[in-house]
């Protein structure tokens, strides 16, 4: 049997996947089995920022390795408070607790403010239709697609969805009961839906006066993807709770969970934790990932492609009449097109060794790594504008 058909017998396959076997990385870069070499932009769904095996992540693993790999949570490592710190110190927010995944990032999210909330007898969340925050119960009880929670019910009570950039909806759907809002500022698996500026300084506002807590989850926007650190601040707001994951451990798991001050409170001695959250290995290399990552000239430079990458689509892929509309902030952009042919546009890009993802059921969504080169945008753009121009 061959790689694939092994997987396909012995690993639960709940993933429609392309058929290559990939063994190597590097950069942009990726070889499969015959040695293939594939242009990466999608970047393990948002996780590889820097690329495959950036040469000072995979120092500080080796170093990190070197060093200590995992200690429990009932002590302390200097890695591990001093990534609290920067987070902390980019953020704006207070304090930290460290993860292994998004979900979980978000669990921990919706947990404290729940806790936060019953101070005033609240338990209720709003977020918004075809959301994504994950997996785990809670995390997919405030995901808006149906077809992730088919057979999963009942998940936690008390949520209800209202459309993206909608505000007077938005304020009807709170209730006495509401104890947060949870939104992505872009709708990473949603359709890349772009929230409005008026709409978030709209839903800080309001949740602000009613002391109702709102979650930014950054997993997927955060850690540089859009130009920012954090997409939030693009906004010039500040949420009570920023989840963050996928970049954030340069290609290892881990998420992380940041709070105010206040809904830091409410969280004494036992009111979570986490076995391998926030280890010295990982910890040690998310340091490495921000130290690079929020450097202001990094961050220049992936707004600086980002708008590059938007308007060469535009100008050649954007007069094509299949093409709905091009949009995105940073390098996290989106084509929506007319036809639900995404899948079919993927496989045919895919043969011509690009990777790319997919959003919704219309749009496709490029995630390349932040340190992309010019050249390697133009590739891209044409290949797509030959690949649509078939359709
Ligand atoms: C916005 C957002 N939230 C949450 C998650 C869940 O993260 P994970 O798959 O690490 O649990 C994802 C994953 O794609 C995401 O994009």
């Amino acid at each position: 049997m061959n790689i694939i058909e092994i997987d396909q017998k012995y690993h639960l396959q709940v993933y429609k996947r392309f058929p290559a076997v990939f063994v190597r990385g590097e950069g942009v870069y990726l070889y499969d089995e015959e040695g293939d070499k594939y242009l990466d932009f999608l970047a393990g769904i948002g996780v590889n920022a820097l690329g495959q095996r950036h040469p000072e992540v995979v120092k500080a693993i080796k170093e990190g390795a070197d060093e200590l790999l995992h200690i429990s949570n009932l002590y302390y490592t200097p890695s591990q408070a001093l990534l609290a710190k920067k987070l902390v110190e980019l953020s704006g927010l207070d304090k930290v607790f460290f993860v292994n995944s998004g979900s979980e990032a978000n669990e921990l999210a919706l947990k404290a403010a729940r806790r936060y909330g019953m101070q005033k007898g609240r338990f209720e969340f709003v977020a918004l239709e075809h959301a994504f925050h994950g997996r785990t119960m809670g995390a997919l009880s405030v995901t808006g697609k149906q077809k992730y929670k088919r057979g999963y019910k009942p998940l936690i009570n008390g949520v209800s969805f209202v459309p993206p950039n909608d505000l007077k909806t938005f304020e009807f759907a709170l209730t006495d009961e509401t104890a947060a809002v949870i939104l992505e500022t872009i709708q990473g698996e949603g359709g890349m839906t772009v929230l409005d500026d008026d709409f978030v300084k709209g839903v800080r506002e309001i949740t602000q006066e009613r002391d109702i807590l709102l979650i930014i989850d950054e997993i997927q926007t955060g850690i540089g993807r859009t130009g920012r650190i954090f997409s939030y601040l693009h906004f010039g707001i500040k949420p009570d709770i920023v989840t963050t994951a996928k970049a954030l451990g340069g290609g290892l798991p881990m998420g992380a969970t940041i709070f105010s001050q206040k809904v830091a409170s409410v969280m004494d001695f036992g009111a979570h934790g986490s076995t391998f959250g926030g280890n010295p290995l990982i910890t040690k290399v998310a340091l490495k990932v921000l130290d690079i990552i929020s450097n202001e000239k990094f961050l220049k430079n992936v707004e600086e492609k980002g708008n590059y990458f938007r308007e060469t689509l535009r100008q050649n892929v954007g007069r094509l009449d299949i093409v709905k509309e091009i949009r995105g902030k940073g390098l996290m952009v989106g084509v929506e097109l007319k036809e639900k042919i995404i899948r079919d546009v993927a496989q045919k890009m895919f043969e011509k060794k690009i990777l790319i993802g997919l959003s919704g059921d219309y749009t496709l969504r490029f995630l390349p790594p932040l340190i992309v080169k010019y050249e390697q945008i133009d590739i891209v753009v044409e290949t797509l504008r030959e690949v649509l121009s078939e359709f």
